[in-house]
């Protein structure tokens, strides 16, 4: 039997006796399970096990009036704390204000080797009607949810490329399935019409509709213990200012605001590689790699603006599969797609607010490496009962995994000692 034919427990078994895996290895894969195996095995090929994150929560984000708890799964230990942060600022200044554009999905189909790309594109103009129907027989039930196609033009891409773009409403669904299904449909039927060849019939992952959040902060609430919150507002301006012209500097700005949008995105069970590779392009758009957001002082607030695409479905795909994302839609009161997309703009941009802050005040090392010393812990082997006595060590010492190591071996040490002194009392 190929790989790919096997139960997970087979393919663990083939992978150990190859030597890739230790039984160790095997046996932590096979008892992971929060996912049925069969679930596992049939939404990805070659499935062996998974791969578990924490997921977290960052609290009470009000949104456009309404408290929303939002689900992260990360691995970073400073992403929630940072959510969570930036979630208390914005609640506490009114929350963030959000709005996002009609959900759509883009199809291409582009046709090559056509003898003249002119006629072409009004042969293919002059067929609307019917490619209305190829569209409607190829999704009949996307029709009757009040979706289909939105508008369809036709250009060529030099001499060589003529191109057919067909904007669609995937209703609640991202739409990846939904555009190529049409696509190839479309594909199909135009070759009947012109003469030439399809090169390629598929969606297009740049970026359609706009997410937009904005919140407005009192200075003074940014304030940390040592630093004014004057201060820290005017150098979250200057940052800001500093990211639209330094593009090493705005690659990391924009990584901020990833830091929430990619954890809650993956928890959704959407693409997370669909909404990486459109907020990639939207950040180059200008031509010139910019940052998502501005902020700016207004009236004696500093206003912090974010623009950015969400492509995510709240049906469709994985998500319908995969339990937890119906556990995430809940708790996040995801009650449709425009609320999902909303609240992780929102978190996007509370998230690049707190690490603003931390950036003008103390910095984000203290912070990120109190937190730090936890993974840390765990990564030198410490058991529940060490742990918090290893963490204590690492923050007041060095904190890397050769440290960690040796803390590890002392505390064991002295335990050793405590408990023979204690057998010698008796
Ligand atoms: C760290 O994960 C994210 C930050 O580097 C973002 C930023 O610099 O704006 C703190």
């Amino acid at each position: 039997m190929k790989f790919y034919e096997l139960s997970p427990e087979k393919r663990r078994d083939q992978l150990v006796q190859e030597g890739w895996l230790t039984t160790q290895d095997a046996a932590l894969l096979a008892g992971t399970h929060s996912l049925p195996e069969v679930t596992g095995a049939r939404l990805i090929e070659n499935a062996i096990g998974e791969f578990p994150l924490p997921l977290g929560v960052a609290r009470n984000l009000l949104v456009n009036g309404q408290l929303h708890q939002v689900p992260i799964a990360d691995e970073e230990p400073s992403v929630i704390a940072a959510a969570s942060n930036g979630a208390r600022l914005a609640t506490a200044n009114g929350g963030v204000r959000t709005h996002v554009a009609a959900h759509r999905v883009v199809a291409e189909v582009v046709l090559t080797n056509l003898t003249d790309l002119v006629q072409a594109r009004q042969t293919i103009l002059a067929h609307q009607t019917d490619i209305q129907k190829v569209i409607a027989v190829a999704h009949p039930s996307m029709i009757q949810r009040g979706g289909g196609l939105d508008q369809l033009t036709v250009e060529s891409l030099g001499a060589q490329f003529l191109k057919i773009r067909l904007t669609l409403d995937p209703q609640q669904a991202m739409g990846a399935n939904y555009a190529n299904t049409v696509a190839e449909a479309v594909a199909a039927a135009v070759t009947s019409w012109v003469d030439g060849d399809v090169l390629v019939s598929i969606l297009t992952n740049a970026p359609t509709e706009l997410v937009t959040a904005e919140v407005s902060l009192e200075p003074a609430s940014l304030a940390t213990k040592a630093v004014s919150g004057d201060v820290i507002a005017k150098k979250i301006v200057q940052l800001s200012e500093l990211a639209f012209v330094d593009a090493e500097r705005a690659v990391t700005h924009n990584k901020g605001i990833l830091n929430g949008i990619i954890g809650a995105v993956l928890a959704t069970g959407n693409d997370t590689r669909a909404v990486a590779a459109s907020i990639g392009a939207f950040a180059c758009a200008s031509g010139r790699y910019q940052p998502l957001s501005r902020w700016y002082m207004d009236q004696g607030h500093l206003v912090g603006h974010l623009q950015l695409p969400l492509p995510m479905g709240a049906v469709g795909g994985a998500i319908g599969a995969l339990p937890m994302a119906q556990v995430v839609r809940r708790l996040g009161g995801y009650q449709n797609l425009a609320i999902m997309q909303q609240v992780i703009a929102a978190l996007g941009l509370v998230q690049n607010l707190a690490a603003m802050r931390a950036l003008a005040g103390p910095g984000i090392q203290a912070g990120h490496m109190k937190l730090q010393a936890n993974a840390l812990a765990i990564a030198a082997g410490a058991t529940e009962t060490e742990l918090s006595m290893l963490v204590n060590a690492l923050r007041q010492g060095s904190m890397d995994l050769k440290h960690a190591q040796q803390y590890l071996t002392t505390i064991r040490l002295n335990k050793k000692v405590g408990q023979s002194k204690d057998e010698n009392r008796d």
